[in-house]
């Protein structure tokens, strides 16, 4: 089954609670969209790849205040690309959908090179993570940043609990530590932050950087 067939077989059932159920462990995301929006610039092009239902450009919105900025979807998923359009219908054509993989969007669906570009809990269902941050830092323009928020390694927690939560990511085709393990190289001259226990790492690459 290919990576496209799972996410439409998987999200069908659940995309319409997704962002109910999901408030209670995708953690951090708000402070990371508040961060976001702190480097952000007047009309800047910012893209979150998996984008999923469309929740964090509607915060990002929000923390951008008086901020212009082009905000872009790169999502595949059938179901999730619904849940998008409907969540952000109403902020018009500020949010743009580009219904691609995260490695097949280029910088002129953007019509230019993206200053931000954000991975929520998307990167660790990646089967090529540094892969798709070699494709996005393509399209960037010098000087943009690449911001990464997803599962840790719980490395500072008990051996069991550790298992079981790797075991219970797995049946959803999650793997942080493959995605640590692959991007690692990418943070010597980079910024990496682990919180809660290791539950969660946010993450900044700048394109001068790496
Ligand atoms: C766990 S959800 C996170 C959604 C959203 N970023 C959030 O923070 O709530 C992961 C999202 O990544 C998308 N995704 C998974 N693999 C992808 C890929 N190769 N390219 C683009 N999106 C992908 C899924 O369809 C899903 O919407």
């Amino acid at each position: 089954m290919s990576q496209l067939d799972f996410l439409d077989r998987y999200y069908r059932k659940v995309a319409w609670l997704y962002d109910l159920t999901r408030a209670y462990y995708l953690l951090g995301r708000d402070e990371a969209l508040k961060e976001i929006a702190s480097h952000a610039a007047q009309g800047d092009r910012i893209v979150e790849v998996g984008a999923g239902t469309g929740r964090n450009l509607i915060y990002l919105r929000r923390f951008l205040g008086s901020k212009d900025a082009e905000l872009f979807a790169i999502e595949p998923c059938a179901p999730m690309q619904r849940q998008l359009l409907r969540k952000t219908e109403a902020l018009g054509a500020s949010v743009q959908l580009i219904p691609k993989m995260g490695e097949q969007w280029s910088q002129s669906d953007l019509g230019g090179p993206a200053d931000i570009i954000f991975f929520s809990y998307s990167l660790s269902m990646f089967s090529d993570p540094a892969g798709a941050i070699a494709h996005a830092r393509k399209q960037l323009r010098p000087g943009g940043l690449i911001y990464i928020i997803d599962f840790g390694k719980l490395e500072r927690v008990p051996e069991p609990c550790r298992k079981g939560f790797r075991w219970w990511l797995r049946t959803f085709h999650v793997d942080p530590w493959r995605l640590w393990k692959d991007i690692m190289p990418l943070f010597q001259a980079s910024e990496l932050r682990s919180s809660r226990g290791d539950y969660f790492r946010r993450a900044i690459l700048q394109k001068s950087y790496f």
